[in-house]
C-alpha cells in the first residue's frame, strides 16, 4: 500500500525559495507534503548511465552509477529497513522509487566557475524522488541529501521522508576533507575505512594520509637517540629497490592493503589521497640511507648530495603505481636547509613525477616564490597546501603568482594531545570559527585563508582555490592517543567543515540539533564502537552449577549476547566459576566498547606463567593484562596503571571509560586513572588521559599465560 504523503506530494505547493536543513544544507524549492520512503519499492538505474563514472574528480577509480545505486540501497537498509531493490530503468517506477539518472551535458558551474561533476538535482514529486546527476558522484551526494532529509524527519516524530520540491545542489569547491597524520601514529586500514564512511555522509570527498613523518629531532641528540627516534614510512613494499626503508610491517599497508582502502573509500566519494613528505621530516629515509642526511640535523635531506635526488626518485618509482590519484603530495614543509636547493629539489620531483605518471604535485606552504633575475622558483604546477599565516601570505605570494592552492589553515589544526599544554592546538576542531567569515562578515569558507586580515584572501570566486583539507597531527608519537581518537577530535568537526567546504549555510545556532538527529546514524562505520541494548547493562554472564541446561554460563541480560566456552565449570566452595586453564577460553559475540562503559570482572587468578605479560581479556581495539600492574594495550602500546590485583584469592576488577578518560578500581576500591607518558621533544615527560575501549572477545585462551578461575563479567553503557 503506498503512503497517503506519497499520492498526494507535488499537488499542493506554495514553492518557496529556501534551503533544506542539513550537513551541509540543500538548496531546494519546497512544496507542501513530502515523499515518505517507507513507500519505496525501487531504486531504478538509468540503464543509459549504468556504467558511467565521474572523470572530473581527483579519483582514477571512480564507482560506476549502479555501484554507487547498490551502496545507497544497503544504507537504506541498514538506517530505516527500508529493503528496495536496484534495477536498471529508462525512467522512475512511479510513484515508488527512486530515478537515479545523469545529465552529462549540463553546465554545472561551482564557486569558482569549474564545471563540477558532483552537482545534483533534486526532485520529489508524486513519481518518487528523481536525482539526476552531473556525474554518478553528483548521484551519490544527492542520495546523501536522500538519507539526511529522512532523519531529520524521523527525528521530529514523523516518517523517514523528503520534502517535495526540487533544488539544485553543486558544491562551491572541488577539494573537501581532512588530512590524518599516519607517519607518526599508525591507524589500521578498518578504522581509514571506516572515517572515509563518515566523512562521506557529510559530503568531504578527500581524505588526505601524511604517510612518513618522524617525531621531532631535538639537535641535542646523540647519533643513538636520533637512530631510536620514532620514523616511520607507511607503506611496505617487498621490492628489492626499496629494501630496508619500512622495517615495522606490522604497521604498514601493503599494496593490497592500500588498494582496499582506495577502493573501499571510493566506494563512497572519498580520495584516499596519498602523501610521502621530503626533504624535510624525512628521518625515515634517513634511517634507511644514513649518508643523505644534511649535518646538523638528521630529519632533512642534504639535497646537494648526488644521491638524495635519485633516491627519492626511486621511492616515487616504486609507490605512484599504487596511487590511483591524478596528483601525490611531496609534503615539504619545514625545510630548514638552502632554499635554493629546496626549490631545485621540489621541481625535480615535479618534474620527474609528472614525467613518468602524468601526475602533478602538491606541497605544503614553505618558501614563497621571490621574483628577481636569477632567483628559480618553484613551477606554477605544483599546488601549494597553506597552513600557517607565518609561513606564506597566501593571496599576495602564490595566487597572485598563479599557484593553486588549497587552503589547510591552521585555525582548524588538531595535534593530538596538545591541547592539553596551554597556547597550543585545540584537542578537537574550533568549530566556533566556521561559522566566522572574514572580517566583512558571513561564514567561513575555502577562499579565507585569514579571517583576521582579508588582504591574505582572494575573491571568493578564484578559480586558484582548490578547496579545504583540515589536519590532524600526531606531534606527540603514537603512544599519544589510541585510534579512535582521532575520529572523537574531528566527530563534530567533519560535518561543521563539510557543511562550510560544500558552501552550505548552517548556523551556529542551528548545527547543535541538526548534528544531533543525524551523526549518530552515518552509515557505513561504527567508531563509536556502539553496542545495541535494550538496557542499560548490555551484557550480564553468569556462571551456576549443575548439570546443562540448568549449569553453564549465560547471559542474563535481556539482549542475550550468549557467550561460548570450552572451559569446565567448577565449584569454588558455593560459588560455581569457570576454570580458565590448558588454553581454554571464553568469547564473546562482541568485540569492543566504546566510551561510555563499565565493565566488571570477577576473578580468582592462581597461577601467572609469566608474572609481566599475562592477558586477561582481549578484543578488536585493547586488551587487559597484567604486567604484573593491571595494564591497557591498544595500538601495541602499553599504558599500565600504578595497580595490581592479589594472586589466590577472588577480586572484582572493573574498568570503566568515562568520557575521553579511562579509570579501574579494585573491589569497588578508589577509582586510579589510565594515563599515557607522553615524551615532550625529548625534553620532558608530560601525564595525559587516554580513552581506551573496553576487550570484550576473549578471555583466556592459548598465549594468555594465566590460569584461575572466572565467576562473571558484566558491561553497562554508563559509567
Ligand atoms: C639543548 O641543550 C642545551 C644545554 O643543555 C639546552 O639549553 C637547550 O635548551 C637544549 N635544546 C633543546 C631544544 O632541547
Ligand atoms: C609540471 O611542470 C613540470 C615543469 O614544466 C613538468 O616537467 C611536469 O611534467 C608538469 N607536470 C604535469 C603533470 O604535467
Ligand atoms: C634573488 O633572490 C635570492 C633569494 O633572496 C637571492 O639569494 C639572490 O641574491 C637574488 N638575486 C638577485 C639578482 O637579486
Ligand atoms: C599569471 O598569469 C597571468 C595571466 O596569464 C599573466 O599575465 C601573469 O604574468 C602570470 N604571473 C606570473 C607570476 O606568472
Ligand atoms: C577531554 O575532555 C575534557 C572535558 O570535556 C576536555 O577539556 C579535554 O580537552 C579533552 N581532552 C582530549 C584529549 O580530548
Ligand atoms: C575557538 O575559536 C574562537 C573564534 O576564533 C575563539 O574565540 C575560541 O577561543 C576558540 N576556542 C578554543 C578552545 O580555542
Ligand atoms: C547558501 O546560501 C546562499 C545564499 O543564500 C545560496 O546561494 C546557496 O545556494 C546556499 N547553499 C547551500 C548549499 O545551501
Ligand atoms: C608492531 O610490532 C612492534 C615490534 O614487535 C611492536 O612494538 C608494536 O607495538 C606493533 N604494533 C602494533 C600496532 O601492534
Ligand atoms: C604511578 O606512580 C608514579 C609515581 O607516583 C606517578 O608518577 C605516575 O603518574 C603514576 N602512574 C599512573 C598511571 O598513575
Ligand atoms: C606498578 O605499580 C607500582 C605501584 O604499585 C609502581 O611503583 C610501578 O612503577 C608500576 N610499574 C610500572 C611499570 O608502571
Ligand atoms: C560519558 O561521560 C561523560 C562524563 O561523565 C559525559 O560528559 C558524556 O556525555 C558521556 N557520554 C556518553 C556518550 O554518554
Ligand atoms: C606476551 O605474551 C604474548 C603471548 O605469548 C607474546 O606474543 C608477547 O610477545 C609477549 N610480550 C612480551 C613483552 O613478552
Amino acid at each position: 500500500m503506498k503512503s497517503l504523503s506519497a499520492l498526494i506530494c507535488g499537488l499542493a505547493g506554495l514553492a518557496s525559495a529556501s534551503f533544506l536543513p542539513g550537513l551541509p544544507t540543500v538548496p531546494f524549492e519546497k512544496e507542501d507534503q513530502s515523499f515518505s520512503l517507507r513507500s519505496l519499492r525501487h531504486i531504478v538505474v538509468d540503464s543509459r548511465y549504468a556504467s558511467s563514472v565521474d572523470e572530473t574528480g581527483e579519483t582514477l577509480i571512480p564507482p560506476t552509477l549502479s555501484e554507487f545505486a547498490s551502496v545507497f540501497a544497503k544504507d537504506l537498509k541498514t538506517t530505516f529497513g527500508i529493503a528496495a531493490d536496484t534495477k536498471l530503468g529508462a525512467g522512475p517506477a512511479a510513484p515508488d522509487s527512486i530515478f537515479l539518472t545523469l545529465d552529462p551535458e549540463g553546465e554545472y558551474l561551482d564557486a569558482t566557475g569549474k564545471q563540477s561533476g558532483e552537482a545534483y538535482t533534486l526532485t520529489t514529486g508524486a513519481s518518487g524522488i528523481t536525482i539526476t546527476g552531473s556525474s554518478p558522484l553528483g548521484v551519490w551526494w544527492g542520495s546523501r541529501t536522500v538519507l539526511q532529509q529522512a532523519l531529520l524527519a524521523q527525528e521530529t516524530g514523523g516518517l523517514p521522508a523528503v520534502p517535495c520540491g526540487k533544488g539544485l545542489d553543486i558544491p562551491g569547491w572541488s577539494t573537501r576533507g581532512m588530512m590524518l597524520d599516519a607517519g607518526r601514529h599508525y591507524y589500521p586500514p578498518d578504522f581509514v575505512v571506516e572515517l572515509c564512511a563518515y566523512m562521506s555522509f557529510f559530503k568531504q570527498n578527500t581524505l588526505h594520509m601524511h604517510l612518513s613523518d618522524n617525531l621531532w629531532h631535538n639537535p641535542n641528540y646523540t647519533t643513538q637517540q636520533s637512530n631510536d627516534l620514532y620514523a616511520r614510512f607507511r607503506l611496505y613494499s617487498d621490492a628489492p629497490a626499496v629494501a630496508g626503508l619500512n622495517r615495522f610491517a606490522n604497521e604498514s599497508y601493503d599494496r593490497t592493503t592500500w588498494d582496499a582502502m582506495q577502493t573501499q573509500c571510493a566506494a563512497r566519494g572519498v580520495v584516499l589521497y596519498p602523501e610521502i613528505e621530503m626533504p624535510g621530516h624525512a628521518l625515515a629515509f634517513t634511517h634507511w640511507k644514513p649518508e643523505l642526511a644534511l649535518a646538523g640535523d638528521a630529519s632533512l635531506l642534504n639535497i646537494s648530495h648526488p644521491e638524495t635526488i635519485p633516491a627519492m626518485q626511486t621511492v616515487w618509482d616504486e609507490f605512484l603505481p599504487w596511487f590511483h590519484t591524478k596528483s601525490v603530495s611531496i609534503g615539504a614543509d619545514e625545510y630548514t636547509g638552502p632554499e635554493a636547493d629546496y626549490n631545485t629539489f621540489v621541481n625535480a620531483m615535479d618534474g620527474y613525477i609528472g614525467t613518468v605518471s602524468e601526475k602533478y604535485i602538491r606541497i605544503w606552504g614553505t618558501f614563497p616564490p621571490i621574483y628577481n633575475a636569477t632567483w628559480t622558483n618553484v613551477y606554477q604546477n605544483v599546488t601549494v597546501q597553506h597552513w600557517a599565516n607565518w609561513a606564506d601570505k597566501p593571496y599576495p605570494d602564490y595566487i597572485k603568482n598563479n599557484y593553486t592552492m588549497i587552503n589547510s589553515a591552521d585555525d582548524f589544526y588538531v595535534v593530538n594531545k596538545w591541547g592539553r599544554i596551554p597556547d597550543s592546538y585545540p584537542a578537537k576542531v574550533n568549530i566556533t570559527r566556521t561559522f566566522i567569515g572574514s572580517p566583512g562578515g558571513g561564514f567561513w569558507r575555502p577562499y579565507i585563508f585569514d579571517q583576521s586580515n582579508s588582504s591574505n584572501n582572494p575573491l571568493a570566486n578564484s578559480p586558484f582555490v582548490l578547496g579545504s583539507i583540515v589536519p590532524l597531527w600526531n606531534d606527540y608519537g603514537a603512544n599519544a592517543s589510541v585510534y579512535s581518537e582521532a575520529y572523537y577530535a574531528w566527530r563534530d568537526g567533519i560535518p561543521a567543515l563539510g557543511d562550510k567546504q560544500w558552501g552550505g549555510n548552517v548556523t551556529e545556532a542551528a548545527f547543535a540539533d541538526i548534528f544531533a538527529a543525524l551523526q549518530p546514524h552515518a552509515p557505513g562505520q561504527n567508531l563509536e564502537r556502539k553496542i545495541p541494548s535494550k538496557t542499560d547493562t548490555i551484557i550480564d554472564y553468569k556462571v551456576t552449577g549443575g548439570r546443562w541446561p540448568f549449569g553453564g554460563l549465560r547471559d542474563a541480560s535481556p539482549n542475550h549476547y550468549q557467550p561460548s566456552t570450552d572451559c569446565a565449570i567448577v565449584r569454588d566452595g558455593k560459588r560455581a566459576a569457570v576454570a580458565v586453564r590448558d588454553g581454554c577460553s571464553v568469547t564473546s559475540p562482541l568485540d569492543s566498547k566504546g566510551r561510555n562503559y563499565t565493565l566488571a570482572l570477577s576473578l580468582r587468578v592462581d597461577a601467572l606463567v609469566d608474572p609481566t605479560n599475562a592477558t586477561l581479556l582481549t578484543g578488536r581495539d585493547s586488551a587487559l593484562l597484567l604486567t604484573p600492574n593491571v595494564t591497557l594495550v591498544s595500538g601495541g602500546n602499553y599504558y599500565r596503571s600504578n595497580t595490581t590485583v592479589p594472586q589466590g584469592a577472588w577480586f572484582d576488577l572493573s574498568i570503566i571509560g568515562r568520557g575521553n578518560h579511562t579509570y579501574l578500581a579494585v573491589d569497588n576500591g578508589p577509582e586510579q586513572e589510565f594515563l599515557t607518558s607522553m615524551g615532550i621533544n625529548g625534553v620532558y615527560h608530560y601525564w595525559a588521559e587516554i580513552a581506551i575501549e573496553a576487550p570484550l572477545k576473549t578471555l583466556g585462551g592459548s598465549g594468555s599465560k594465566w590460569s584461575g578461575l572466572f565467576g562473571g563479567l558484566s558491561l553497562k553503557a554508563t559509567a
